[in-house]
């Protein structure tokens, strides 16, 4: 269906957008402390950015749906949209600036207060892209302190640099401004999303901590009823790593895109389309991070693999295994912790079946993502359609990826 249209790389149709956002986020995290400003500009340096991939899976959403031209300027049928300029730093002048990479542009970066109301629905969907991206590093913050982490993006990770409280504070400012920010677009709708999503955040870290625990009550004591509080007490294991998959990864960037959806003007049909293949989409990508983790190539990846194995985390490869060689049971639940067990487990994983099952559960989310793009409702303009090619790459590439 698609054999004549150019694979378009994903990153550079929104450089652009994706650096206004980034000018703006390096706003966003100024205080007057000094030690709090340095610990929550951190990762928001040039060079320490990341690969931004969710404000890049939010801006080609927000393009593929509405028809826009490539500069994101509106060319036709944008309603309220129409005549949509960026107004040159009226509220914040003195810092107002050209977006570095675009000094031969006119267009100057928006660097309006968090609190300040955007002028229209494009700069609202570049305000959720920036607040996903603060939600993002909050959260890899917190991770960072909760595993002991000493690298990040190639950095000394925070905790490292300034210790674990002070590490732990910026991730909560962070979180703060981005609170200001997500009010700051007057939609409750959406502010409830991106609010359910931080419980989901701290659910599927608090799920992935006390893992061997329910995987104790769960074999030991067979269906028991008596621990009527966990809900996923009759689930088996691979379903309640799914739902924490989704809790700790998916959530944030399949809720994020409903709202772009919404934020867009668009109906909740379409909207929960968006929902669907941003979750599907991070599903497919943390199943396939999980998978690398014991097939990766370290000096590709930049860690070591059996990195989940070693902090006692089980995940799919070690989960499918486990239907083959029982023995896993009480190495998962013992989380891998005795002399040998990370060896022992990793050669069961790769006498067993579980990376290709793990590599087939990644497929399968692959494909339900691209459904729900081939779902969305038609478009007459090229570049809308650019940019669901674009989707379509970012996910297949979320698959097929070696790091
Ligand atoms: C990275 O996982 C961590 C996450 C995707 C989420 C972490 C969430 C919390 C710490 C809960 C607190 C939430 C907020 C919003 C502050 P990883 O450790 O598997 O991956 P890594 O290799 O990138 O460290
Ligand atoms: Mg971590
Ligand atoms: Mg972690």
């Amino acid at each position: 269906k698609y054999e004549n249209i150019l694979v378009p790389d994903p990153f550079s149709l929104v450089q652009k957008e994706l650096q206004f956002i980034s000018d703006r986020m390096r706003v966003a995290v100024q205080t007057d402390l000094p030690a709090l400003a340095n610990a929550a500009e951190y990762f928001f340096k040039y060079g320490a950015e990341g690969k931004r991939m969710r404000p890049t899976v939010l801006l080609l959403m927000a393009s593929a749906l509405s028809p826009v031209s490539n500069s994101g300027d509106v060319v036709r049928g944008g309603g309220e949209d129409v005549g949509r300029r960026m107004s040159s730093g009226d509220a914040f002048s003195s810092s107002s600036f050209r977006s570095s990479r675009n000094s031969a542009e006119e267009e100057t970066v928006d660097l309006s207060p968090a609190h300040e109301v955007p002028s229209d629905n494009r700069q609202r969907q570049r305000r959720l892209a920036e607040i996903t991206e603060l939600i993002h590093v909050a959260s890899l913050l917190h991770d960072d302190v909760l595993d002991g982490s000493a690298t990040r993006r190639g950095l000394r990770a925070l905790n490292l640099e300034v210790g674990n409280k002070l590490a732990i504070l910026a991730g909560d400012f962070l979180l703060a401004r981005a609170s200001v920010t997500l009010a700051s677009l007057r939609n409750v709708e959406v502010i409830e999303l991106l609010s359910r999503v931080l419980e989901h955040l701290v659910k599927g870290e608090v799920m992935q901590m006390t893992q061997a625990k329910d995987e104790d009550e769960r074999s030991g004591s067979g269906s028991s009823s008596s621990s009527s509080s966990s809900s996923s007490s009759s689930s088996s294991s691979i379903e309640r790593y799914i739902e924490k998959s989704y809790y700790k990864t998916a959530s944030l960037i399949g809720n994020s895109a409903k709202a772009v959806a919404l934020l867009g003007g668009h109906s909740s049909e379409t909207s929960e389309i968006a929902e669907r293949f941003g979750r599907h989409l991070g599903l497919a990508f943390q199943f396939r991070d999980d998978v690398l983790d014991y097939i990766g190539d370290s000096s590709l990846l930049g860690k070591p693999t059996l990195g989940d194995l070693r902090e006692g985390i089980a995940t799919a490869p070690v989960l499918f295994a486990a239907e083959k060689f029982p023995e896993l049971h009480s190495l998962i639940k013992r989380r891998f912790k005795e002399i040998g067990d990370v060896e022992r487990a990793a050669k069961l994983v790769f006498e067993s079946d579980g990376i290709e099952m793990a590599s087939d559960l990644a497929n399968e989310h692959r494909n339900l993502a691209l459904d729900a793009l081939e779902e969305l409702p038609d478009i007459d303009c090229e570049f809308a359609n650019t940019c669901r090619a674009a989707l379509r790459e970012i996910t297949n590439r979320a698959v097929d990826r070696k790091k």
